[in-house]
């Protein structure tokens, strides 16, 4: 506490807290755009906020990317988490194998004790696809997990950042950009006021899920990401925003 009183920290934490009427904000020091320690120290504070609002029996549903890669690499328990199922948010989404959600999924329980369950479906299914693939026994009872998540962990993007990153074609790329497509959060799309501005059948977390979710946890850094940062926030299901001194700053210049 007396580092953050040094740096101010904790009173940028209150602001963005009221501000957006959150339960809790951490900010560390730095701007994870620029520092790959403060991208370490951003998933530092994301396992201090993991193990802070999770219990002893509880299903952990986890999105993937670099973020969300440093929580799980950092990840430690003094005793197995053996209550703990962690569950991907999302089948696959295009991104590279270290930063899919089934990877992080099983990285965090390897190293805490904890159990894992993953799903190996492509997470954008047509809608004859995604009715038939739900008819599978197996297919439909880890859905039926993850979509029972208690918390949720998730990283948020730049929307026309990660569209690329996962390759969605130049069509809908654009589409998405008249929408007004700004930032990107397990899978979904959504504008500057926080509305979703782009959706499709998944085989995950649906929008009502995390709605229903008791404790939703962003972690996102970087000024790059500010503005995304704000619209998720905006969006209005998230309880604790961990994030870094740059974001925050460029989010606070906006009230
Ligand atoms: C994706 C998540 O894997 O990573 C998204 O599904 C998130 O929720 C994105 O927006 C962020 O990635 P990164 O690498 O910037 O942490």
């Amino acid at each position: 506490p007396m580092v953050k009183e040094l740096f101010g920290l904790s009173d940028l934490e209150e602001r963005i807290r009221r501000y957006f009427g959150l339960k809790q904000v951490w900010v560390v020091p730095g701007d994870s755009d620029t520092s790959l320690h403060t991208k370490r120290e951003l998933g530092r504070a994301g396992c201090h906020a993991l193990r802070k609002y999770m219990g002893t029996d509880d299903v952990v549903a986890v999105t993937g990317g670099t973020t969300l890669a440093q929580v799980a690499n950092q990840l430690t328990s003094q005793a197995p988490l053996k209550g703990i199922r962690f569950v991907p948010a999302r089948g696959g989404l295009g991104e590279s194998v270290d930063y899919q959600a089934n990877t992080i999924v099983s990285t965090m329980a390897k190293r805490t004790g904890a159990q894992y369950r993953l799903l190996h479906v492509p997470d954008h299914l047509g809608e004859e696809a995604y009715l038939s693939l739900m008819q599978e026994p197996n297919i439909r009872e880890i859905v039926e997990v993850i979509r029972s998540a208690r918390i949720v962990l998730h990283g948020i993007g730049d929307a026309m950042v990660m569209a690329r990153r996962r390759k969605v074609d130049e069509a809908m790329v654009h589409a998405m950009k008249d929408e007004g497509a700004l930032a990107e959060a397990f899978g979904f799309y959504f504008d500057r006021q926080g509305a979703v501005v782009h959706r499709m059948p998944t085989a995950g977390l649906r929008l009502e899920d995390i709605q229903a979710a008791e404790v939703v946890i962003a972690i996102a850094g970087g000024k790059s990401k500010a503005e995304a940062i704000a619209a998720v926030m905006r969006f209005g299901h998230d309880d604790v925003l961990v994030t870094d001194e740059a974001a925050a700053l460029a989010i606070a210049e906006q009230f």
